[in-house]
């Protein structure tokens, strides 16, 4: 059994990639939270960081491959997702000299290649954490910088609640316990610099908007043991009240605990 999951397999990557081939085109317009996040990662990377070859691990659309392609202008940069239409995207947009489809648990590429590996709400999508671990050091360079923000249990918790009053069944991806996050970096052969969690409130005028951006993110629940078919008009309505139980001044709450790690590849 995967460490993601406490019951249930894992998700499968197939599913994942089309999810979020399907949302490239809409991901940019909902994605406030992934630049925010994304922003707080770069800003936490080492000050004398000068790579020769930095890896946008996940890359999606690509916005962060262009911030590191501006901030890290004399290097070589290499942009990776597992999902066909996000590359497509991005690729036009430019940042990075590659942009290579793979898998982060399986990288395409040779040993100690990479002085950077740069990550942004991606990992959380790989069940096997302790490979993508293994495989960042790897491809890393003695002195290289892993850098990754992730989610960790907690999050979408509100709307994991509403589902269980509703019906009792898993509708919510499931996510790391931050214990195992802790675990699995001190366990990792990479020196740990840096690992803390952070709570991010979204706010929404109600359930419908948050369902949507989820879509239009690729993020809606993949977990297998969902469940199939149309949601009846009924089980929507008691969602809808299940939910309205957290509704604060500023609207729906959804919270996002978001993970922060920095490791570094021993010279
Ligand atoms: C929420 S998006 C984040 C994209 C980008 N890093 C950002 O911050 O805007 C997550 C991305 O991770 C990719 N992804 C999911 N599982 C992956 C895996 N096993 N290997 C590589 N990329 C993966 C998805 O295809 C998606 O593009």
């Amino acid at each position: 059994m995967s460490e993601l999951f406490q019951a249930g397999g894992l998700p499968d990557k197939r599913q994942v990639a089309a999810s979020f081939s399907r949302a490239a085109d809409s991901y940019d317009s909902v994605a406030a939270l992934q630049r925010k996040v994304g922003g707080e990662l770069l800003a936490r990377l080492p000050a004398s960081l000068a790579p020769r070859r930095w890896l946008d691990l996940g890359c999606g659309t690509g916005y962060f491959s262009r911030a590191l392609g501006q901030r890290f202008a004399a290097a070589d940069g290499v942009a990776l997702d597992i999902a066909e239409g996000m590359l497509r995207h991005a690729r036009p947009l430019g940042g990075a000299q590659q942009f290579i489809a793979g898998d982060a648990e399986r990288l395409p590429l040779r040993s100690a290649s990479c002085d950077l590996l740069f990550s942004s709400l991606a990992l959380q999508w790989c069940a096997d954490f302790s490979a993508v671990l293994g495989e960042a050091r790897r491809v890393l360079r003695p002195g290289g910088v892993l850098a990754f923000s992730s989610l960790c249990v907690g999050t979408l918790q509100e709307l994991r609640d509403s589902w269980q009053a509703v019906d009792g069944l898993v509708h919510v991806n499931r996510f790391r316990h931050f214990d195992d996050y802790q675990r699995l970096c001190a366990t990792s052969g990479l020196q740990l610099l840096a690992l803390e969690r952070q709570a991010e409130v979204l706010h929404f005028p109600d359930l419908r908007s948050l369902t949507h951006e989820l879509k239009a993110l690729g993020a809606h629940n993949l977990n297998p043991g969902r469940p199939g078919g149309l949601t009846g008009r009924a089980r929507i309505l008691a969602l809808v009240e299940a939910y309205e139980r957290f509704r604060q001044p500023l609207g729906l709450p959804a919270t996002y605990q978001v993970v922060y790690g920095i490791l570094r590849k021993e010279k």
